[in-house]
């Protein structure tokens, strides 16, 4: 897992720049004591209100909801949020059928196999100081200065983009905590030694080297405002996410699958950038990190493939519904006590420097249905699942189509968009 943005000028997949995550950040902005500018009475009465939502997460019990319903559906315990202004959030939680656990029970002994087998030992791992000045040595200063002349050259452009990427890097308690909320996978000890567990720890301990080095290199590089990092990291680890699993394994594995693919394109592709602007550390820095995830993908995508195998029904139907709620990314909550839009800012300039764009969500999409032989699913699937099926298989297609007209209309504008200061880059302005 890692980075992670999306398009923000397809309409289709933006990701919530949403009210409701904005009153949150107010909260918190609140509750830190941090710089309010605006005393707007609608904003003051949003920091003041307290939710009566019994929900069962963080991140909702901030919200300035007034209401909640709880509804029981089978298994699924569904939560509606009633916000002042009447809009409606709702949370799905534990929507796997409790015999499907069996299944994951009986998948033990194949994770052991094929699974960990894409963790690489700790002794072989590579770890951040590899990349970095050395403090012991007498030549740290001049390496840190060579490291500064190498950064001098990289555009605020790009040191945006870079910073959101680690930013989302350094947001994994989030992750693990997500993934150990899905049902029969999860680590119920903290040191569980079933497999998924074992998995989900060491996935998170390779994971949290990501943003750690990418975190040291941009400190020593001097190009960046380090404060306003670190507040906007601190922001999105109490934040969380909004993943909708629903503790759903089925749901989790397919995001990660989704999410471990793109981060292994937007770090190849920062890469690629550092490259051509002269910083050949970087380059490797990024390459390092999109191996990794390119590791994780694998591994991921292997669950897919044998749930399909052994599931196809239920699996085909949970990769129609997360792709129907689109695939949250793991920043959509991005704030930095500033900018109420940070996420869509970030997000637009990734795309625009091509480090992640909407083609590669369509590309991604497409690939995993190649890969896990959707379209030539044929027993073994419901009414429901084939129509699933016929909703996936033209889904790609149809993001393209709106990512064309997207851009046609970018096109058809005479001048910049817009321009924003970004506190990561000291308030410099960036084309967005
Ligand atoms: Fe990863
Ligand atoms: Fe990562």
């Amino acid at each position: 897992m890692g980075l992670l943005v999306m398009n923000s000028s397809v309409s289709c997949l933006s990701p919530p720049s949403s009210p409701s995550s904005n009153k949150y950040y107010r909260f918190l902005s609140h509750q830190f004591n941090s710089n309010i500018r605006s005393s707007s009475p609608s904003r003051l009465l949003m920091m003041s209100s307290s939710s009566s939502s019994g929900a069962a997460t963080h991140h909702h019990r901030h919200r300035s909801s007034t209401t909640t319903t709880k509804e029981l559906v089978g298994n699924t315990k569904i939560t509606f949020c009633y916000g002042r202004s009447g809009e409606a959030t709702i949370e799905k939680t534990h929507s796997m059928a409790p015999q499907k656990l069996e299944i994951f029970k009986s998948l033990e002994g194949w994770a052991e196999h094929n699974m960990l087998m894409h963790l690489k030992p700790v002794d072989r791992s590579w770890q951040p100081s590899d990349f970095l000045p050395e403090p012991e040595s007498e030549e740290f200063q001049d390496q840190v200065k060579e490291l500064r002349e190498r950064c001098r050259e990289l555009p605020d452009e790009y040191l945006v983009v870079l910073v959101g990427d680690m930013i989302t890097e350094e947001a994994i308690p989030t992750y693990q905590s997500v993934m150990n909320s899905l049902d029969g996978v999860g680590d119920e000890t903290g040191a569980s030694l079933s497999p998924w567990a074992v998995w989900i720890r060491a996935w998170s301990a390779e994971e949290n080297r990501h943003g750690d080095l990418l975190n040291k290199y941009l400190y020593l590089s001097g190009r960046v405002d380090m404060k306003q990092i670190e507040k906007t990291i601190q922001y999105l680890i109490s934040s969380g996410m909004d993943a909708k699993f629903e503790n759903n394994p089925y749901n989790g594995f397919i995001y990660t699958s989704f999410q471990e693919r793109a981060t292994f394109i937007s770090h190849g592709n920062t890469a690629k950038l550092a490259k051509n602007h002269g910083d050949l550390k970087l380059a490797q820095i990024c390459g390092t990190i999109a191996a990794d995830e390119k590791r994780h993908e694998t591994a991921y995508t292997k669950v897919v493939e044998k749930l399909f195998e052994i599931d196809p029904n239920e699996t085909i139907q949970a990769l129609a519904a997360t792709m129907r709620k689109k695939i949250k990314m793991p920043a959509q909550f991005l704030y930095d006590g500033q900018d109420d839009n940070l996420f869509k800012h970030y997000s637009a300039v990734a795309q625009r420097l091509g480090v992640y764009t909407a083609k590669d969500y369509a590309d991604i999409l497409e690939f995993l249905v190649g890969k896990w032989g959707v379209e030539k699913l044929s027993s073994g699937l419901s009414g429901e699942g084939r129509r699933a099926q016929d909703f996936v298989c033209g889904l790609p297609l149809r993001i393209r189509k709106l990512e064309e007209r997207a851009l046609e209309r970018t096109k058809s504008r005479s001048s910049i968009d817009a321009i924003v200061p970004f506190s990561w880059v000291f308030g410099r302005e960036i084309e967005v």
